[in-house]
């Protein structure tokens, strides 16, 4: 019976190693004048593996491709729509009424984000009430099983290094923390964006490569050890960063899900290449359902940064961030089903 027992569990841990992998989203960004139609930008989810897709502003020819697709679905709104969230109710229950609620039936909705990346700054104040209207409204419509929540940078972050000293900047503290108890008074998880990438290229000569890249050539060779921990990723330490500021702001049980992370596969910058590119994406899939050295064996739902390079983004290599070119080709393969490699 103990033997049987045991059995079991070491199955269902190793159940629950692959679990995580269900976790990978793909960010579909569409600051292009050249993508398919999002019929065809729904299947090609659905062939690669891709469970869940992150869309940055609602659309509806968007939202009826996705209907049926079993796909889950973190839908954004405009950051220039916050003010208006924030300050008219009327506003935030025709927002829900319009992209939600005609939808909800089909669509596997996982957050509605209010806003990307406006902590700190001019309309960071606007973030917190949104989010309480947008809450309110989709209650009132008999959705309030669709948690809101918003998307942050690192950059709230005043302390990220080493990881145990991570807080949230003197800037971004008012709001981030404010933001921090609604979530976990809700069990809502924090998006956070997460670049290795940009934290190489601004310093290549200091920061390891293979530390940036999660590369298994490095992964033996701590770069960073903080106290009894020594981080031989720069993903796990941004995210463990993120992890003790929430515990300084007294959220200790706050999750966070990764809802961007990328490397450009070209454009010009430092690291910018389709070898390291594929490298970072493939390391992240195989990664995140491990969790961090602060979180360990918790897995991070994490979405990838970006379906399609995009045309109509800054020349350089923000436009080189896809996964996929326009015509539907792989920039560089990544595997989503490793469990059957
Ligand atoms: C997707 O998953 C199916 C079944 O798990 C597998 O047969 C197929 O090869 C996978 N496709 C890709 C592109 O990984
Ligand atoms: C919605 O997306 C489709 C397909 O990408 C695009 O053609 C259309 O212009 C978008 N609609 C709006 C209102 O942005």
């Amino acid at each position: 019976m103990m033997a049987l027992w045991v059995a079991a569990c070491s199955l269902l841990m190793l159940c629950a190693s692959f679990s995580g992998v269900e976790g990978i989203g793909v960010s579909y960004g569409m600051i292009a004048n050249n993508l398919p139609s999002p019929d065809q930008v729904v299947a090609l989810y659905k062939a690669n593996n891709i469970t869940d897709v992150r869309l940055y502003h609602p659309n509806t020819t968007v939202l009826n491709a996705l209907r049926g697709s079993g796909l889950g679905v973190v839908l954004g709104t405009f950051n220039e729509d916050l003010a208006r969230l924030a300050s008219d109710v009327s506003f935030a229950a025709s927002w829900v009424q319009s992209y939600v609620a005609p939808f909800a039936g089909d669509v596997r909705f996982r957050y509605v984000t209010a806003g990307n990346e406006v902590i700190p700054g001019d309309d960071a104040a606007w973030v917190l009430p949104a989010m309480q209207n947008l809450e309110s409204a989709l209650r009132a419509a008999g959705l309030g099983a669709v948690p809101v929540t918003t998307a942050v940078a690192t950059s709230v972050l005043g302390s990220s290094y080493p990881p145990s000293q991570g807080a949230f900047s003197e800037a971004s503290l008012p709001m981030v923390g404010q933001i921090a108890s609604f979530l976990a008074s809700r069990a809502t998880p924090l998006l956070v964006n997460v670049y290795p990438y940009f934290a190489y290229a601004s310093d290549p000569s200091s920061v390891p490569l293979g530390y940036a890249l999660m590369s298994s050539a490095t992964g033996g060779t701590a770069a960073v050890t903080d106290g009894g921990v020594a981080y031989t990723n720069m993903f796990d330490a941004i995210l463990d960063a993120v992890y003790a500021a929430l515990e300084r702001a007294g959220a200790p049980s706050l999750e966070v899900v990764v809802s961007e992370t990328g490397w450009p596969s070209g454009g010009g910058g430092p690291g910018a290449s389709v070898e390291n590119a594929a490298a970072y994406m493939n390391n992240v899939v195989r990664h995140v359902g491990s969790g961090t050295p602060r979180r360990p064996g918790k897995a991070v739902e994490t979405y990838l940064f970006a379906m399609f390079n995009e045309n109509q983004k800054p020349e350089g290599v923000e436009q080189n961030f896809g996964l996929f070119q326009p015509d539907m080709t792989e920039v560089y393969h990544v595997d989503f089903a490793p469990a059957s490699a």
